[in-house]
């Protein structure tokens, strides 16, 4: 990842933090109408799922200058990913879903540009989350 992508990212953060429980909420009604089947694999309540979603996109923020120190704990996530019943097809639809989310949510406070670095980070995330050299 660039400079400049971090620093957009980083920017476009101040926008979707303070909307982070209304972003999340949209993004899952969103993703369930989108892929109805993936529903069914949510156990716990979709508030608190929620919540950890963007509470780990606030992580990534702040690992971005570290982020080979993202990789143990992304990979973990992955594995419990796959306990879960999500299958490698899914993260390409749920990176779509989010970010059309938070543009939804944010307008025009979401730029081109702000959307396509996230797209790089959830890119990295999904990639380190699916490597099977764990
Ligand atoms: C960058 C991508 C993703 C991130 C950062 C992320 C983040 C999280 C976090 C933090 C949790 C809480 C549980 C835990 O820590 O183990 C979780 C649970 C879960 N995620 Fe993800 N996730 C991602 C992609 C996906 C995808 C592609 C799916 C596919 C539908 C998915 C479905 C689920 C499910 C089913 C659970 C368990 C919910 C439950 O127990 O009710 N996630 N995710």
């Amino acid at each position: 990842m660039e400079e400049k992508d971090k620093e957009i990212i980083k920017e476009s953060w101040k926008k979707i933090e303070p909307n982070k429980n209304e972003i999340g909420l949209l993004f899952y009604a969103n993703l369930f109408k989108e892929e109805p089947t993936v529903a069914t694999l949510f156990r716990n309540p979709i508030s608190s799922q929620s919540r950890k979603l963007m509470q780990v996109l606030g992580i990534l923020v702040e690992g971005l200058n570290n982020i080979n120190e993202l990789i143990p704990p992304l990979q973990n996530l992955g594995k419990r990913h796959k306990e879960y019943g999500v299958e490698n097809f899914h993260y390409p639809i749920v990176g779509r879903c989010l970010l059309q989310s938070i543009q939804e949510y944010l307008g025009q406070d979401f730029s081109d540009e702000a959307r396509q670095a996230w797209t790089k980070v959830y890119g990295i995330a999904a990639s380190v989350m699916t490597s099977d050299h764990n």
